[in-house]
């Protein structure tokens, strides 16, 4: 069933005259929803398993909103652990309050709730929303978050006839805390044990790979019509191959901006990231066709059992599927020890174009933005390495430094006048020095316009994010960049996205116009890494500020860390004791402090 059918009568969707509140403009209609977090037990893959629901739905509902929107979502944390939901791809305009990542927000505790007010300025296009903490993700609480354009500005293709959301993603029956403590003890997360399309299992493309009786998505078309599918992958860490069988993915538009439309037999989507493709039912009726999504960038023999197969049911009703999948691009591996070396076309260059013509959110054409003739002012290069181990624990880094989340929100400590609780000193560019923990955010300028370099020195295919803006792709290749690959750089229509792919043994190159003011995220999107410390914050302040290009903080803003006191109780607690008026990370240091203290006397 297409998620946007099920998902939409139990969405808590009203219309609000503007709310007295800082962000709504009154010409601007609010959208409200209700958010409760919580776990249900469902089986998947055929193993019974707690996940974390929206509204007791898996994957959660939609976000259904248009451009200039305002969003308020009111989220009830009913976990037994701290809550942040992220809505990556959302700009949050002069708003990084509303980011909902530890570097920008206090956590929300169990039993509290907390609500996100922000605006969908100047934007389209295809996202999704999950918790951002502690690995949850990896156990659900992902779900669409769709921006329409508005009815004056026109979309570059014909009204599709229907609007279906795939969330696909790689998925262990163990449980976002089990995956924690395998991270924690310093092992990998190994195999998924499948993906899921839409929280539901593979269909049962093959007896011996697949148990029986698993619920499978279904998507009914009719022949003849042209569909749009919005495709994420909301995976832990496994980049995923997406196909239909027998049918032609035209790709229209990457996480908010519209591509050169080209058709494709299959599509590689990264973890995190967003595409549409329209799909026009053009085949033989008298058959059903598989939806597949299977693990890339792997020994795909060894990972077989990775792979999410749906059904697309034409006519709307049961026929039997042919049993062969399509085939994928072709892939050769050179493995040595373990490593595993990836020979394969780079052709996101081919994609990675903007249609420079077509409209965005605004009626000015999207190429209208001449980035290619704007002087760079920085020049980031940001290099990931392998995890090693850093005082005594597995970690991973960014130009060697493995970041710790601060205990009082960056910008809440600078407007409070906490000092120390992290440091402007993020370099530039990898040193030759020790790895190291640190709370090191990049001292980025206001206004600049920078090139980011993203060196993947790891063995693992990953995608790169950045809150808060979207980012020109401008290159992309092998080896180790130097000033002379700026010679092969698009400079006329590259893609603008968030969520990029960087190769193993390769980089991907990438230019912002740093014109939204806040705390914004860089990390990587493979929730493996990201936990283990591969992030930093870019820290981007109008010297001048006037109350013009950032907000002031919201008046729900939660307190922790140093600013614990200043935490009002809201009255929405249930529990004796709140995690906030303590230090949340007391136990954390203390735990550091020991193993240090063992290494020391050992
Ligand atoms: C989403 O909003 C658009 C524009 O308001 C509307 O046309 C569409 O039907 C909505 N979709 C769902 C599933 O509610
Ligand atoms: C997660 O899995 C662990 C280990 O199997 C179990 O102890 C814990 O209760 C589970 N948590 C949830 C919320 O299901
Ligand atoms: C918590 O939810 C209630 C309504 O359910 C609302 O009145 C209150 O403002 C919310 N609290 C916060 C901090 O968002
Ligand atoms: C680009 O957008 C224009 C304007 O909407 C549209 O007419 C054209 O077909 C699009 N071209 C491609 C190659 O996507
Ligand atoms: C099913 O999977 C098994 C194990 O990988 C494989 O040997 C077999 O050929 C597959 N069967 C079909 C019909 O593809
Ligand atoms: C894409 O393929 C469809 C057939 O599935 C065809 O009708 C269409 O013209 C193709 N579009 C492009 C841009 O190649
Ligand atoms: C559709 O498939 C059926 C059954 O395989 C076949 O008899 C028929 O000729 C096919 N029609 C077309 C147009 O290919
Ligand atoms: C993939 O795994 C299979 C089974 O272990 C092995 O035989 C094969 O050599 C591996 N392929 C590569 C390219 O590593
Ligand atoms: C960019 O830099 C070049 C060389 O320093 C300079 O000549 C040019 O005027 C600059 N362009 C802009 C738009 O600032
Ligand atoms: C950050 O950059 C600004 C402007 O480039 C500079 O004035 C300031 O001293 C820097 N701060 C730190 C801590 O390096
Ligand atoms: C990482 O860097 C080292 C040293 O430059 C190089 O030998 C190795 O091949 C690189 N590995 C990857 C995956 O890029």
């Amino acid at each position: 069933m297409a998620l946007f059918q099920s998902s939409s009568t139990s969405l808590f969707l009203l219309f609000h005259i503007a709310l007295l509140s800082t962000l709504s403009l009154a010409a601007d209609p609010t959208i409200t929803y209700d958010f409760k977090l919580s776990y249900i037990t469902v089986s998947p893959l055929g193993v019974p398993q707690k996940v974390i629901a929206v509204n007791g739905q898996f994957p959660g509902p939609l976000v259904n909103g248009t451009t200039n929107n305002n969003v308020v979502i009111n989220v009830r944390n009913d976990l037994d652990e701290n809550l942040l939901m992220t809505w990556p791809g959302i700009q949050m305009r002069r708003n990084s309050w509303q980011d909902g990542v530890l570097g920008t927000n206090c956590p929300i505790p169990p039993n509290w709730n907390w609500t996100y007010n922000f605006q969908l300025k100047d934007q389209i296009g295809s996202f999704f929303y999950y918790p951002s903490l502690n690995l949850q993700r990896a156990s659900g609480g992902f779900g669409p978050f769709v921006i329409n354009n508005r009815e004056v500005i026109q979309i570059p293709f014909a009204q599709p006839d229907g609007d279906f959301v795939l969330l696909i993603g790689d998925w262990y029956t163990r449980n976002h805390s089990a995956l924690r403590a395998d991270l924690d003890s310093g092992k990998d997360l190994g195999m998924p044990d499948g993906v899921l399309i839409n929280g539901k299992g593979p269909y049962r493309y093959n007896t011996t790979l697949v148990p029986d009786g698993l619920p499978y998505e279904t998507i009914n078309v009719d022949p003849g019509k042209t569909y749009r599918f919005r495709v994420h992958n909301v995976g832990t860490s496994t980049s995923l191959n997406f196909r239909i069988q027998g049918h032609n993915l035209l790709l229209v538009e990457t996480e908010g901006h519209y591509t050169v439309q080209q058709n494709f037999s299959s599509f590689d989507i990264h973890v995190g990231q967003s595409c549409s493709f329209l799909v026009t039912m053009d085949q033989n009726a008298t058959s059903d066709y598989y939806i597949v999504a299977s693990a890339r960038f792997v020994n795909e023999s060894l990972w077989q059992k990775v792979t999410g197969v749906g059904i697309f049911a034409l006519f709307k009703f049961k026929k039997e599927v042919q049993l062969v999948l399509c085939l994928k691009h072709q892939v050769i591996f050179i493995t040595n020890d373990n490593f595993i070396k990836i020979f394969c076309p780079l052709d996101s260059q081919d994609y990675s174009r903007q249609n420079t013509t077509a409209s965005g959110a605004r009626p000015n054409p999207q190429g209208s933005f001449h980035y290619g003739s704007i002087n760079v002012t920085d020049t980031y290069i940001l290099r990931s390495l392998p995890p090693s181990t850093i005082d005594g624990k597995l970690r991973a880094t960014l130009n060697g430094i493995s970041f710790v989340n601060p205990d009082t929100p960056i910008r809440l400590a600078d407007l409070n006048q906490v000092k120390g609780s992290y440091k402007l000193d993020f370099p530039s560019e990898p040193l030759n020095r020790p790895l190291r923990r640190d709370t090191s955010v990049i001292n980025a300028t206001y206004k600049g316009f920078i090139e980011v370099i993203l060196q993947n020195n790891d063995t693992k295919m990953q995608s790169f994010h950045i809150n808060g803006y979207s980012f020109f792709v401008v290159g992309m290749d092998w080896g180790i960049w130097s000033e002379n690959s700026r010679g092969s750089y698009n400079k006329w229509d590259s893609i603008s996205r968030c969520t990029i792919e960087v190769y193993p043994g390769g980089w991907t190159a990438v230019l912002a116009s740093l014109d939204n003011v806040g705390i914004w995220n860089l990390r990587v999107e493979n929730l493996d890494r990201w936990y283990l410390g591969q992030e930093t914050y870019m820290k981007i302040i109008n010297p001048d500020e006037n109350g013009e290009t950032e907000f002031s903080p919201p008046a729900n803003a939660l307190f922790c860390g140093a600013l614990a006191s200043k935490q009002k109780d809201l009255g929405n607690k249930n529990s004796a004791v709140s995690i906030l008026q303590g230090n949340p990370n007391l136990f954390f240091t203390l735990l550091m402090a020991f193993c240090a203290a063992v290494l020391v006397f050992s």
